[in-house]
């Protein structure tokens, strides 16, 4: 594959120079969805799929993006001297606001780049093809520019940085860490307060993690990721008339209830018991996979969706079909949406002899009642961002 997008990236921008290649991931969370923002836990993984980079560094202050999975757009060209969100430049506002992000922090990016880039991540379906062009972008950045001092830590912070500050959209850090962090086979348990994370091995015995991609599509920037997220932000304020608290994440089950009738209105009362429960689910998720009880993990994935779905409202009947849907299928332990929600993928755990009825099923059902038919993907779990040789 890569010597194909080495093909291309010649033929687009020429050949000779130094040309470097880059990979970074996707990411699915298990569980801890809406927890991130919250101070609270949550449990993604990195995927094989992901985003591919070829770069190769300029010598005037010019930046030229080429991508594969938008070749309608074709190349499109930014200037280091003018470094702004532009509508009209699309998915390109990603790498430039990473860049934007680099200089902000203080690094001299003097000269500017070609960039050919890749996806086979399945564009904005709630895999994190947007973080992953950014932790990719971050990588390229650091070793071509040699900022050795950039952990990828940083890089992840960086993603976040340039999806809050030059995106527009308010999101957490999980996806960003997961997908410069990752590790084959693992999933990262990350406590998003103060960034302490361990690795915990995904150890599913004779199960296999089936992505379902719902085809819906949407920009996060356009949903109501960031009501939800000021709605939580309220909730935490009017629980501060009485409790010490910063985020819904320091909170257990009983002290909210305790307390939610500080909470003033029943919606808010219901985004911030997800938010509380959520992570305490997140918490439980953890210890019992570690006993290697697969089954009650598949019982909290279920119950985060019935939250997601009542509680934090993120789901809509796309997502909430093939969910339902999966629930009835033989062979799988657990199933929830994953990501930001409002369209985009689920995660199921689903036996390996079932797999393929389980696509079948779930996807003639999924069709019938919707109208256009969802994705399915069987996916391993990969290391985080690299620089590939
Ligand atoms: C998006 C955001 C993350 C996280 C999830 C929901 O993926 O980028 O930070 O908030 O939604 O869990």
């Amino acid at each position: 594959m890569v010597t194909e997008l080495m093909k291309d990236f010649k033929e687009k921008f020429g050949d000779g120079g130094d040309i470097r290649r880059y990979f970074a991931p996707g990411r699915v969370n298990m569980i801890g969805e809406h927890t991130d923002y919250n101070g609270g836990h949550v449990f993604p993984c990195a995927l094989t799929i992901g985003t591919y980079a070829i770069v190769r560094k300029r010598d005037d202050r010019e930046m030229r993006f080429y991508s594969q999975n938008f070749e309608e757009i074709g190349i499109v060209e930014a200037s280091l001297d003018h470094l702004v969100y532009d509508k009209a430049a699309d998915w390109t506002n990603y790498p430039v606001g990473v860049v934007w992000t680099f200089i902000e922090k203080g690094y001299d990016i003097d000269t500017g780049f070609d960039m050919l880039l890749f996806g086979n991540i399945p564009n904005a379906s709630g895999l994190s093809s947007s973080s992953s062009v950014e932790v990719v972008v971050g990588v390229a950045l650091r070793d071509l520019y040699g900022f050795e001092d950039v952990t990828m830590q940083d890089i992840a912070l960086y993603g976040q940085y340039c999806e809050n500050n030059f995106n527009g959209v308010n999101c957490g850090i999980m996806d960003q860490f997961s997908i410069a962090m990752g590790k084959k086979d693992m999933a990262i348990f990350l406590d998003c307060s103060d960034l302490s994370y361990t690795y915990v091995p995904l150890e599913l015995k004779d199960a296999k993690i089936v992505i379902a991609c719902s085809n819906k599509k949407r920009g996060l920037g356009d949903s109501k990721y960031n009501e939800r997220r000021a709605e939580c932000e309220e909730a935490v304020s009017e629980l501060q008339a009485k409790l010490d608290i910063k985020t819904l994440g320091e909170l257990t089950e009983e002290e909210f209830e305790a307390n939610k009738d500080l909470i003033k209105s029943e919606v808010r009362q219901r985004r911030a018991k997800h938010a509380v429960y959520e992570n305490q689910r997140t918490l439980k998720a953890v210890e019992v996979l570690q006993k290697g009880d697969i089954e009650e993990f598949g019982r909290l994935m279920n119950a985060s969706h019935v939250s997601l779905r009542d509680d934090y409202e993120v789901t809509g009947i796309e997502l909430d079909t093939l969910v339902e849907t999966a629930w009835e299928q033989e062979g799988v332990i657990g199933s929830r949406m994953t990501g930001a929600g409002f369209g985009g993928c689920t995660v199921s755990i689903v036996k390996e002899d079932c797999v393929e009825s389980f696509i079948e099923n779930v996807g003639k059902v999924y069709l019938d009642k919707i109208g256009y038919a969802a994705d399915f993907y069987v996916v391993e779990i990969g290391d985080g961002g690299r620089v590939l040789d």
